[in-house]
């Protein structure tokens, strides 16, 4: 990152998909968009004060936003808590939508801080970003915002050390749907059972394995038949009015794989071409079930941005 300190910094940061499949709390693919743009300036010490832009509303309280929160998470963990700061935050992205919102903002907080403080110690800003997404999610798991930091596919390997591993992602089109309801992190995770089935838990680690050796070989037709999971999704589908229905249809126009953004409510298809009718055919399935649907086509990132400092 950087060795010297500025005054003011511009940073875009992407929103995620979290599990990606079977890697529950572990796999993480970065988006190239949408993105959250934050901006922070320099105040005098112990001052801090926070704007929302855009059409999503958020806590302009800095102890209780999590852009401004894991900003002075990196201030405290590099020894300048008192460091003052105003921050504007736009969100790209809804809230409590499965796509990484809270880690956007966190990672953007985060790396926005960082470099207004001259600090380049990646795993203190990942340190900070994951206390940020704790604020909002309950729990401080690793996969958005590893994902958002480094960009690309993401694997949290070992937690206890922050081992994240990093793999260029091929290019392929990410097919996201957005229904109308919302479905909190903390209840999805709230729901999920506290130990699961051996059968389970070996179909997972066969399904983890060959999504690895998939990306790897950068083989997209076989990341997609390694789209599923038996942790997370049986339990989570029935958040989602129409799961199977948007997933044939999605199956039916060309996907190459299909699952839920990280909690939920989005779901996403993955493909090679066909993108439009794939979105459209989503649309369409959520829309048999009643439900309006927000969509777009996205294709992997490469992580936060520092746009400017000055
Ligand atoms: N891995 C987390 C979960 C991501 O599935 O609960 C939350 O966005």
């Amino acid at each position: 990152m950087w060795k010297v300190s500025c005054d003011r910094a511009v940073v875009s940061s992407p929103a995620t998909i979290a599990n990606f499949g079977p890697g529950f709390d572990s796999f993480g693919l970065c988006l190239d968009a949408p993105r959250d743009r934050i901006v922070v300036r320099r105040l005098p010490k112990g001052r801090h004060e926070v704007k929302v832009l855009g059409k999503y509303s958020l806590p302009t309280n800095p102890e209780k936003n999590t852009a401004s929160y894991s900003a002075m998470k990196l201030a405290e963990l590099c020894g300048s808590s008192d460091a003052g700061f105003s921050m504007s935050v736009r969100k790209g992205m809804k809230p409590g939508s499965g796509l990484g919102s809270s880690a956007a903002s966190s990672v953007g907080g985060a790396v926005a801080m960082a470099a207004v403080l001259g600090v380049r110690d990646k795993g203190m800003i990942l340190e900070a970003s994951a206390m940020g997404e704790e604020l909002v999610a309950g729990s401080r798991h690793f996969d958005n915002v590893s994902a958002a930091l480094y960009g690309g596919f993401t694997v949290v390997s070992d937690l206890k050390t922050r081992k994240i591993l990093r793999i260029r992602p091929p290019r392929f089109q990410i097919i996201i749907a957005l229904p109308d309801i919302s479905v909190e992190t903390r209840v999805a995770r709230s729901m999920l059972p506290s130990s699961v089935e051996m059968k389970d838990a070996v179909c997972n680690v066969g399904l983890a394995s060959g999504m690895l050796h998939a990306m790897l070989t950068r083989n997209v037709r076989m990341i997609g038949s390694y789209l599923d999971d038996k942790l997370a999704l049986p339990h989570r589908m029935k958040l989602i009015p129409g799961y199977s229905e948007v997933r044939d249809a999605a199956m039916g126009a060309g996907a190459l794989g299909f699952s839920i953004g990280g909690s939920g409510p989005a779901v996403f298809a993955i493909s090679q071409g066909n993108a439009q009718k794939i979105r459209k055919a989503m649309v369409s399935g959520f829309k048999s079930v009643g439900l309006k649907s927000d969509s777009f086509i996205t294709v992997p990132g490469t992580g936060v941005k520092v746009e400017k400092r000055s």
